[in-house]
């Protein structure tokens, strides 16, 4: 069974995929069931430094960087994509980085409503971070 928006990936070709309606059926890929890719914010200080997003909100949006010491982004060490989820998890914007791209999404809205935020690191996994004012 899956839940909206969880993430598997596939450890033996590499698809990754996420869930746009749930079901009650395993995902498999390659004959094997999918790993879920699970938050990974640590107690590990260092790690969250440079992995948890920091969602700064401007006049006419909000910007995303990963994280508070910026993230790498080199072939080996990178961060795959950004993405920004507004609360009520019914809007999203995914932002999918290149190597030597700034890790950081910017998103245009006049709305009150508040969002939250995630990043997949390709060595480190998924971090996430919810606005706070
Ligand atoms: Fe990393």
């Amino acid at each position: 069974m899956t839940e909206i928006l969880e993430l598997y990936k596939c450890n033996i070709c590499g698809n990754l995929v996420e869930v746009i309606q749930n079901g009650q059926g395993e995902l498999i890929c390659c004959g094997k069931p999918m790993e879920q890719i699970k938050t990974n914010n640590s107690d590990m200080e260092e790690l969250n430094d440079k992995h948890v997003p920091v969602i700064e909100k401007v006049v006419d949006g909000y910007t995303i960087r990963i994280g508070s010491t910026k993230h790498p982004m080199t072939e080996e060490h990178h961060i795959n994509f950004i993405q920004a989820i507004s609360k009520d998890n019914k809007y999203i914007k995914t932002k999918f980085l290149s190597v030597e791209e700034e890790p950081e999404l910017s998103i245009k809205c006049k709305c009150e409503a508040s969002l939250w935020a995630r990043a997949l690191c390709n060595i480190h996994g998924l971090f996430k971070k919810e606005f706070e004012e």
